[in-house]
């Protein structure tokens, strides 16, 4: 077994900074198992710049690559690549890693569609590689706190959970407006994110999605306040979903990113006892702990092997934690807790309620996973070339 990864970085945008952070953090706390050797990305600036930050902490240079293919060939010593691209890029660099034999951690979602998630899969399973999903709100103290508690009976028996996120967002964002390139709007973008902790909260998983899903007012504008200058964008900018989750349990999401005059919100879970406020503690008949308690009580519940599993070296960077873990996993001494297969099964949510609010049916969970159900997805494949 090799004494450290030698880790490439593909697209090093705003989220690859972050990464560059959980390195630094590891470096900071004397973790020194891995290397970043390369820095790809299509903006030789942004790679060049990525190199030399990284440097900063990591006392070597790493080669800068504007080809992925090219970072591939010349970098044999590669075991695994870390990549931040955009959505659509996903699977396109990371088949060709999988194939050249590295391991990957990508990050969310996994793919574009539902088919560029199976390439990705495919690709690892026939490797026999490594493959993270660079998941990493359940990996805050608060999320897996209340995660404890939830298992820990404190609400009694799970019931329904409203995830309710309303407000106004008129400024552009880049290719996150672009649904070739991005894949969906916030329900995507953040919205794996929500339903990853709607799996981890619940403990279980979603069965079956009705949805509306739709662009109310599909511009943004380089002047927001006045609603000057104005883009045309292909994303939804409403979800308004019900999923059944396994056990009787039902969830209500809204995701309103197009209503003036003031936003309103919250995220709560119900059960047989009472209600966890996410992240924010709990009341139930007989007991109630704000965040702080609760993080505090669950802390004090972990033998020292757990807080290390989930905090090594006591770090809480949601970020340097799940790299850490990676590595961990690619040295032969621990296992990932988001795969490949967990990470599709968050982004297949979201394709649930986009599938559902273009047919106008319910679907089931099963049939999204397979495939069967294209019709919001299929112009994005055909688009992409994605077979
Ligand atoms: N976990 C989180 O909290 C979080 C937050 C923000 C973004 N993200 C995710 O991180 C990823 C990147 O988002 P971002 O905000 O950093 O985007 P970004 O646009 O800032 O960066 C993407 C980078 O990829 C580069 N790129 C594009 N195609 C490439 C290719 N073929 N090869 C190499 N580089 C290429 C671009 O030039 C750019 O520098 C997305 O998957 C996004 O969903 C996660």
């Amino acid at each position: 077994m090799a004494d450290k990864v030698r880790i490439g970085m593909i697209g090093c945008g705003g989220m690859a900074g972050a990464h560059r952070d959980g390195y630094r953090v590891l470096w900071e706390h004397e973790y020194h198992d891995f290397e970043i050797i390369a820095a790809c990305d299509v903006d030789v600036n942004r790679a060049q710049n990525m190199a030399n930050s990284v440097a900063e902490f990591q006392g070597s240079q790493p080669n800068v690559y504007t080809d992925v293919e090219e970072m591939l060939d010349k970098e044999p010593a590669l075991d695994a690549v870390d990549i931040c691209t955009l959505h659509s890029m996903h699977h396109v660099v990371a088949v060709p890693s999988l194939k050249a034999g590295k391991h990957v951690t990508i990050e969310k979602p996994l793919g574009i569609t539902m088919r560029a998630c199976h390439q990705i899969l495919n690709a690892a399973k026939e490797n026999d590689r490594l493959l993270q999903v660079a998941e990493n709100y359940r990996r805050s103290p608060n999320e897996r706190a209340t995660q404890w508690a939830i298992r820990q009976g404190k609400i009694g028996e799970l019931r329904i959970l409203f995830w309710i996120d309303v407000g106004e967002s008129l400024g552009p964002w880049g290719w996150r407006d672009d649904k070739f390139a991005s894949g969906g709007g916030w329900a995507m973008d953040g919205g794996v994110h929500f339903t990853d902790l709607m799996r981890f909260h619940l403990g279980c998983e979603a069965e079956e999605v009705y949805a509306i899903s739709k662009a109310y007012h599909p511009y943004r504008y380089h002047k927001p306040d006045t609603l000057e200058d104005p883009i045309e964008v292909t994303n939804e900018d409403t979800v308004i979903a019900v999923i059944k989750f396994e056990h009787g349990i039902t969830a209500q999401w809204t995701i309103a990113r197009m209503c003036p005059g003031g936003g309103f919100g919250g995220r709560a879970l119900y059960g047989s006892k009472g209600r966890m406020s996410l992240s924010g503690g709990f009341k139930s008949r007989d007991e109630e702990m704000n965040m702080d308690q609760l993080r505090e009580a669950y802390l004090a519940s972990l033998s020292d092997a757990e807080r290390e599993r989930w905090f090594p070296r006591g770090i809480t960077n949601t970020v340097a934690t799940e790299l850490h873990e990676f590595i961990e996993a690619v040295l032969g001494r621990g296992k990932l807790e988001i795969d490949g297969n967990e990470g599709m099964k968050d982004v297949a949510l979201c394709f649930a309620a986009y599938e559902s609010g273009a047919t106008g049916q319910a679907v089931k969970m099963s049939d999204i996973e397979a495939c069967k159900i294209e019709v919001y997805q299929g112009e994005i494949n055909d688009a992409l070339g994605i077979t």
